[in-house]
C-alpha cells in the first residue's frame, strides 16, 4: 500500500482542481479545490489584512481565505512580500566544493546556486542569454547531455567545470561570464565579455545562502540583526545538512509557514509526537521584531535536562535553550526550528496560489558524525521528521481545502497564536510599503505568566 509519505511526496496538484489520492479520506474525487466564491479585489484585502493587523492580540481574527487562493494576491506577495526581501535557498554544505551547484526554480525564475572556483558562493539565471534556453532543464546538464555530472543521477544538484547550454552550446564559467559560443565570429561587434547569465542578488548569513530578486532590499544582515542575536550559538555556518525531504505541498506557502510557527496545534495534530515533549499551553512567543518572529517550546518539567538530544548539547548556546525547543521565523519565510543539539531548516516555495514546494531538512554540527552510533541515530531522526511532518502535511491539506468553501468563516485566535497574529502585522505592514515597529510600537511579549 502506498504510505503517505510516498503520497505527499508524488502528489500533483495542478492549481485549482485535480482531485488527491491519498489516505484518511483525502483520496475521496470529492477532494477538490473548486473556488466557487464570489473575487474579493485586491484592494479590500490588504485594506482588511491591515484593519486586522491593528486590533490587539486579544480581538485579532484569521486572515480572509482569499489571501489563500487568489493568484491576484500572491502576485502582490511576490512583488512586495517574497520577491521583494530575502529568499533563503542553500546552505553552503549543500555545495561544499567549488563547482557544485543546485538548480532550484523560485517563483518563475530557473536558477542555478552555485560554488565559485574563488570560493563564492553565486546565484545565477539558467536563462540562456541567447535565445532564452534554460541550461540546465530537466534532463540536461547531466550525464550524456553535458559536462556536469548529477550527484546521485538524477537530483538538481550536481557538480561541474562549467556550464554548457544544450541548445547551441554557448558556454558559461561558473561565475556566469561566457566562455565562449561557436559559429558567432560573424556577428558584428559581438564581444562575450559582455555576455553572460544573469547574476542575482545574495548574501551569505550563517552559513545560508539567500537571493533577493528583486535586487533591492535592504542588507540581509541589516534586517536579522535580532534573528541573529538569537540564533547564533547553533554555529549553523559550521553544521552540514544531513537529511533533505522535498514535499509537493497542495496548499498556500503561507499555511505552511503559519503552521510551523505556532505551537497550539501540539495539542490536536502532534497530540502523541510533540505534545508529550511540549506541551502547547507552555509554548510562548516574544515581543515583536521588524524582520523576525521567535517562539519558545520548553520541555515538559519531566523531560530529561537537554530535552530527547541524540547528540552532545551545542556548547555554546544560551543557557535557556538546553530546556526548550524554539521556532523561529526569518521574514518572510526562512525558518528554523531548534533542539540542543542540532536546527531543522525549513525552504518554502510558493508554485500557485495553492500549490507550494517545501524541503525539509536536518542539520548537525560537523563533530556529531565523530559519534559511533551516529548512523543509527541519523536513522532514528529521519523517521521522527518524516512522522511529524506527515501530520502537519494532512493539516495544512485540510485547512486549504476549507478556503474554498463556502462555510468558511474567518476565526478568533489563542493567545498561543500570538506568532500568526505577528506575521499578519508584517504582511500588513509590506501593504503600507513599512516593516513592522518602524511606523508604530511594537506589540507586546507574550511571555509565559
Ligand atoms: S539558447 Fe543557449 S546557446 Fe542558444
Ligand atoms: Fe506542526
Amino acid at each position: 500500500m502506498e504510505s503517505a509519505a510516498t503520497f505527499f511526496q508524488e502528489a500533483t496538484v495542478k492549481g485549482g482542481g485535480s482531485p488527491l489520492t491519498g489516505r484518511n479520506g483525502l483520496g475521496s474525487p470529492d477532494y477538490q479545490f473548486r473556488n466557487t466564491k464570489k473575487k474579493v479585489p485586491l484592494d479590500e484585502l490588504l485594506k482588511q489584512i491591515q484593519e486586522m493587523a491593528d486590533l490587539p492580540l486579544e480581538e485579532s481574527k484569521t486572515l480572509p481565505a482569499e489571501t489563500y487562493t487568489s493568484e491576484e494576491f500572491l502576485d502582490w506577495e511576490i512583488e512586495n512580500v517574497l520577491g521583494g526581501g530575502w529568499m533563503c535557498l542553500a546552505h553552503q554544505s549543500q555545495i561544499p566544493k567549488p563547482g557544485d551547484f543546485i538548480n532550484m526554480d523560485i517563483m518563475g525564475e530557473p536558477m542555478i546556486v552555485v560554488h565559485g572556483k574563488d570560493g563564492e558562493f553565486r546565484v545565477l539565471s539558467r536563462v540562456c542569454p541567447h535565445r532564452a534556453m534554460d541550461i540546465m532543464p530537466p534532463g540536461f546538464g547531466y550525464d550524456g547531455h553535458g559536462p556536469a555530472e548529477a550527484r546521485d543521477g538524477k537530483s538538481d544538484c550536481g557538480h561541474t567545470r562549467i556550464f554548457l547550454c544544450p541548445y547551441h552550446h554557448w558556454s558559461f564559467e561558473l561565475d556566469g561570464k561566457m566562455k565562449g559560443g561557436p559559429e558567432m565570429h560573424k556577428a558584428k561587434n559581438f564581444c562575450r565579455q559582455d555576455v553572460g547569465l544573469k547574476t542575482y542578488r545574495s548574501e551569505v548569513w550563517q552559513g545560508f545562502i539567500f537571493v533577493n530578486i528583486s535586487g533591492d532590499a535592504e542588507p540581509l544582515a541589516e534586517q536579522y540583526q535580532e534573528l541573529k542575536k538569537d540564533v547564533q550559538g547553533w554555529q549553523m555556518e559550521d553544521m552540514d545538512v544531513v537529511i533533505a525531504k522535498s514535499w509537493d505541498c497542495p496548499f498556500n506557502w503561507k499555511v505552511l509557514v503559519e503552521n510551523f510557527m505556532e505551537g497550539y496545534h501540539h495539542m490536536g495534530a502532534h497530540c502523541k509526537t510533540l505534545q508529550p515533549l511540549m506541551p502547547a499551553r507552555d509554548t510562548w512567543t516574544d515581543g515583536e521584531h521588524s524582520h523576525s518572529v521567535r517562539v519558545n517550546l520548553p520541555y515538559r518539567d519531566s523531560v530529561p535536562t537537554t530535552g530527547d538530544s541524540d547528540f552532545e548539547a551545542i556548547p555554546t548556546l544560551d543557557p535557556e535553550h538546553y530546556r526548550q525547543m524554539a521556532v523561529f521565523l526569518g521574514q518572510p519565510t526562512f525558518l528554523l526550528f531548534t533542539a540542543p543539539d542540532r536546527v531543522f531548516w525549513y525552504r518554502i516555495e510558493p508554485i500557485s496560489a495553492d500549490r507550494s514546494r517545501l524541503l525539509t531538512t536536518c542539520m548537525v554540527p560537523k563533530k556529531a558524525k565523530e559519534d559511533p552510533k551516529y548512523d543509527e541515530k541519523m536513522e532514528e531522526a529521519e523517521k521522527m521528521l518524516v512522522d511529524f511532518h506527515l501530520e502537519d502535511m494532512e493539516v495544512c491539506t485540510a485547512v486549504q481545502r476549507g478556503f474554498y468553501a463556502k462555510g468558511y468563516q474567518r476565526g478568533r485566535l489563542s493567545h498561543l497564536e500570538m506568532p500568526l497574529w505577528l506575521i499578519h502585522r508584517y504582511y500588513a505592514a509590506r501593504a503600507r510599503g513599512t516593516y513592522p515597529t518602524f511606523d508604530r510600537p511594537a506589540a507586546p511579549s507574550q511571555a509565559p505568566s
